[in-house]
């Protein structure tokens, strides 16, 4: 292939030049493109075709079902690390020696307390609110409570705000639960590590001891690790695009939460589990839902199938798939919903409309139906996801501020009306 693009434009030839990634991926280097061509832009919704940055954090081939974190398998990354190496990698570029881990556990640690008015926060909000939109209003709140964490100009700045972010947010994440569950608020002992300390603050009761299961441990580290990051999707682009304009780290968070929150990309997993259990309510009748997902007059879709990148099999759902089996066998739950699941997943492995548009289960066909057997309530399925993902968006938003990006402002193509004059209301 050629180092360079031509694009004509009304008979003059312009030259673009492109750029190789180390996995040899190739871009089109449009950055000058308006200034040659006297204002000619390019329209691509969804971004489909467009790549917002260049990035030394995550590897995916959709194509080939392919995703590495600073260059280690995502295989390798679930099986033998734990959440906090990952997280490490991931915001600082390689997996930790012992004594690097046991700083950034121990930093964590000692940032993880939440101020007392947080509370006040948290109790004016209904118990029925979705907690997505209490964790995101939380995450933005922290901003007020720790302002110095808003300037990130040095490296201690950023990284105390990076340890700051990492020790309260599974706290927040805790009590948007026992929010809604009605029990007392609570928080960590620093006795536990990272994974076991969230369980014990989400699960704890005060009349009783929490006896941490370790199968649910490794469960819940492996589905983290597998959601802690993801490239350009809508969250983290939206993360990288708020903190473009040196808006702060937990205000940049508390906007990707929200973006996680659609059903269509974090909010998913929620929606797979509904889905299966109205598939279930209705008599498992998987093969009317198939029918009702293919055809174009009915908006109703099959959650958990279909991703913007992947084209083949989710490396992560491969792993959640057998991680949920044996949770579900260890922990001895009879899940109807999994059948439902399975019965799901052969029928479009095979059904052409599924097959020619290359739609394989994605992560959150299965992770649902994991988080349940642990006892978690499926509202709180896409916060379990941000929690994950929040060393990516760290990553993300440091390396954007690193790299020195300038301020995400996209351009469009105006369709609307040419220049009207103007109307007095009595003429309207
Ligand atoms: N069920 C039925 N048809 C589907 C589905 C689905 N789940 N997903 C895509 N299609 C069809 C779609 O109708 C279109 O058909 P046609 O070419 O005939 O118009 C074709 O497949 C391509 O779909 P698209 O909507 O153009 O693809 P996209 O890249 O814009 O959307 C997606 C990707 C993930 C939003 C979409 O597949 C979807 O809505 N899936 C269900 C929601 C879901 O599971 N989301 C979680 C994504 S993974 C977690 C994450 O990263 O957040």
């Amino acid at each position: 292939m050629s180092d360079t693009a031509i694009i004509n434009i009304n008979g003059e030839a312009f030259e673009f030049p492109i750029i190789t990634g180390s996995e040899n991926e190739k871009a089109i280097d449009i950055k000058k493109l308006r200034g040659l061509t006297g204002g000619v832009t390019t329209i691509d919704p969804g971004y489909k075709n467009t790549g917002s940055c260049q990035s030394a954090i995550t590897f995916l081939n959709g194509e080939e079902g392919v995703l590495r974190y600073r260059g280690y398998a995502i295989e390798d990354l679930a099986e033998k690390a734990d959440f906090l190496e990952v997280a490490y990698a991931l915001i600082f570029g390689d997996l930790p020696s012992k004594p690097q881990l046991e700083k950034f556990e121990n930093d964590i640690k000692d940032n993880s307390l939440l101020d007392v008015d947080l509370r006040k926060i948290l109790e004016a909000f209904p118990k029925s609110a979705h907690p997505m939109g209490v964790l995101a209003s939380l995450t933005s709140a922290l901003t007020a409570f720790n302002p110095t964490s808003v300037d990130v100009s040095s490296d201690e700045a950023m990284y105390n705000a990076i340890v700051k972010i990492m020790g309260k947010f599974p706290v927040l994440v805790a009590w948007t639960m026992r929010k809604n569950k009605g029990l007392p608020l609570n928080y960590g002992d620093n006795s536990l590590g990272y994974v076991e300390n969230l369980l014990q603050m989400m699960f704890s009761k005060p009349n009783e001891t929490y006896k941490i299961n370790p199968i649910i441990k490794d469960a819940l580290d492996k589905l983290l690790i597998l959601h802690a990051d993801h490239e350009q999707n809508c969250s983290t682009s939206t993360v990288r695009i708020v903190g473009s304009s040196h808006a702060g780290l937990f205000a940049s968070l508390s906007a990707g939460i929200s973006a996680l929150w659609g059903p269509l990309h974090g909010g998913a997993n929620q929606a797979v589990l509904e889905m299966l259990d109205a598939i279930l309510q209705d008599g498992g009748d998987t093969a009317k839902y198939m029918a009702k997902a293919k055809d174009k007059s009915d908006p109703f879709r099959l959650m958990g199938f279909g991703h913007r990148v992947y084209k083949n099999f989710d490396p992560r759902a491969k792993i959640i798939k057998v991680a949920a089996k044996e949770v579900l066998d260890d922990l001895g739950v009879d899940d109807p919903i999994l059948e439902i699941a399975k019965g799901l997943e052969q029928e479009a492995l095979k059904d052409p409309y599924f097959v020619d548009r290359k739609l394989y289960p994605n992560v959150d066909f299965y992770s649902g139906i994991i988080y349940r057997a642990m006892g978690i309530p499926t509202e709180m399925f896409t916060v379990m996801f941000a929690l994950g993902r929040l060393p990516g968006w760290i990553a993300q938003w440091k390396e954007m501020r690193a790299r020195k990006e300038p301020i995400g402002r996209p351009r469009q193509i105006y369709i609307g009306e040419n220049l009207r004059a103007f109307k007095n209301i009595e003429n309207r």
